[in-house]
């Protein structure tokens, strides 16, 4: 397989970034192609802890070329200071090894203010719990049509008509939420300042990306957040602001969707959400609190708790069919250590009446509890387990019920942060 794209099938924080960098050892080109710094990639290789949150996990691999597509929002002055940070650390970034779509949508200071202005004047029931980043007021001006793009930092003269047209939304906007005008002056000033140091990263990545393409080059297409954060198909509107599920891989970068290979869906052996919205299999108790204990349940980006409950296999079979996920990585696997029993959620009850997907009206989904299946759980640690004869018989059968349940099949089990502890079922790069 030429072309891999990897995606959170859950709400996101399945632990992708170290299966990303895992497979990013077998491509040539790594790529981004959605969502914004809201995201929070952490990588640990030989012990050294990387925290990128904009920047592709490809970069701290050496000799690959990393791209940031269209479909991402971009905060320049965050991706020059996760520049900074990153070189800090030892890591080479250069216009040949890191490469910007030019039609990316930037991420102005005025995004981030208005995200968070929304979000404290929001009544209980409506706040979204965003990241507070600005993710959603970038993409909302870029399908208004009045978004700052990275090419447009090139010239002054239409740098100026593109704030102007911006900030004719904007300024009636901050106004009626008791926000102070924009500085014009000082944000044409700040966006001419940061110019130089996002230029020389900008090119014709659909145009790039097609010659690697054609080279034989292996592309690997890195998804932030999860599925169920997908402005379609997640659980709206407490969701990001961006399609999340693999076919936007595709449209985020500019290849056809042709070109996509394998589908990878990483799954988490337990279920994790970060803000507001429904989350069926939620656990408020003992069970709830030890899972995010074990598991180190706080958000990279906001640091905030996460909130834990059990396996949904409903939503994960759900979101498999919405990315057309081939194989799924599992992960965290060790969380489930040490419990007696282990339940799955197996479909929902509305009302008396039994499901087997999560309905789309916000309202049903919060009427929605789960049904289970228990299983038996295992004493014994599966931590760094590097094959199937180091598992115990009862991890095995919960993976193996997992598959059945969600209709796919395990392609990797990882299970500890370090980046050796896989057992490797099917090389998604294997041609
Ligand atoms: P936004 O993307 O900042 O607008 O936040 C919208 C929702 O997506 C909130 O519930 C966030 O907690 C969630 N979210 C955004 N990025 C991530 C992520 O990388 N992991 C998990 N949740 C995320």
């Amino acid at each position: 397989m030429a072309n891999v794209v990897v995606v959170g099938a859950q709400w996101g924080d399945e632990g992708k970034g170290k299966i990303v960098d895992w497979l990013s050892e077998r491509a040539d080109v790594i790529a981004r192609f959605q969502g914004g710094h809201n995201a929070g990639h952490t990588l640990v290789i030989d012990g050294k802890v990387y925290k990128l949150n904009a920047l592709p996990s490809g970069v701290v691999r050496g000799g690959k070329l990393s791209v940031i597509g269209n479909g991402v929002v971009l905060d320049p002055w965050h991706l020059v200071k996760e520049i900074a940070q990153i070189t800090e650390q030892g890591v080479s970034i250069t216009p040949e090894t890191l490469m910007i779509a030019e039609n990316t949508p930037l991420i102005l200071p005025i995004h981030g203010e208005l995200d968070r202005a929304r979000e404290e004047a929001a009544s209980k029931g409506t706040k979204i719990g965003t990241t507070g980043r600005g993710i959603g007021p970038a993409y909302e001006d870029k399908v208004g049509r009045r978004a700052v793009r990275v090419a447009d930092l090139a010239d002054e003269e239409t740098l100026i008509a593109r704030v102007d047209r911006a900030l004719q939304h904007h300024d009636p906007l901050r106004r009626g939420l008791g926000i102070e005008a924009v500085d014009r002056e000082a944000l044409i000033a700040q966006l001419m300042e940061i110019a130089p140091q996002i230029l020389p990263y900008a090119a014709p990545v659909w145009k790039v990306l097609n010659e690697q393409r054609r080279a034989g080059k292996r592309i690997l297409f890195e998804g932030a957040q999860g599925a169920l954060l997908d402005i379609d198909f997640g659980t709206y509107p407490f969701v990001t602001s961006s399609n999340v599920i693999a076919g936007q891989a595709a449209t985020g970068v500019g290849i056809g969707p042709g070109s996509i290979d394998y589908v990878l869906g990483i799954v988490k052996a337990y279920t994790t959400r970060v803000g507001e919205g429904p989350f069926p299999t939620e656990l408020q108790d003992a069970d709830g609190q030890r899972l995010g204990e074990r598991g180190h349940e706080f958000g990279t980006v906001t640091g905030r708790q996460r909130r834990c409950g059990w396996f949904d296999a409903c939503l994960v079979r759900q979101t498999c069919v919405t990315s057309g996920v081939n194989g799924i990585s599992f992960t965290k696997l060790d969380v489930l250590d040490g419990f007696e029993t282990l339940k799955i959620c197996v479909a929902y009850d509305l009302d008396g009446k039994r499901l087997d997907y999560l309905p789309i009206a916000a309202e049903e989904q919060a009427r929605c509890t789960p049904v289970y299946e228990e299983l038996p759980g295992w004493s014994e640690s599966t931590e760094g387990a590097r094959s199937w004869a180091d598992l115990p018989a009862n991890a095995i059968k919960y993976v193996r019920r997992v598959e059945e349940l969600i209709d796919c099949p395990v392609a990797l089990l990882s299970t500890s942060p370090e980046r050796e502890d896989t057992i490797l079922v099917t090389d998604p790069f294997a041609d």
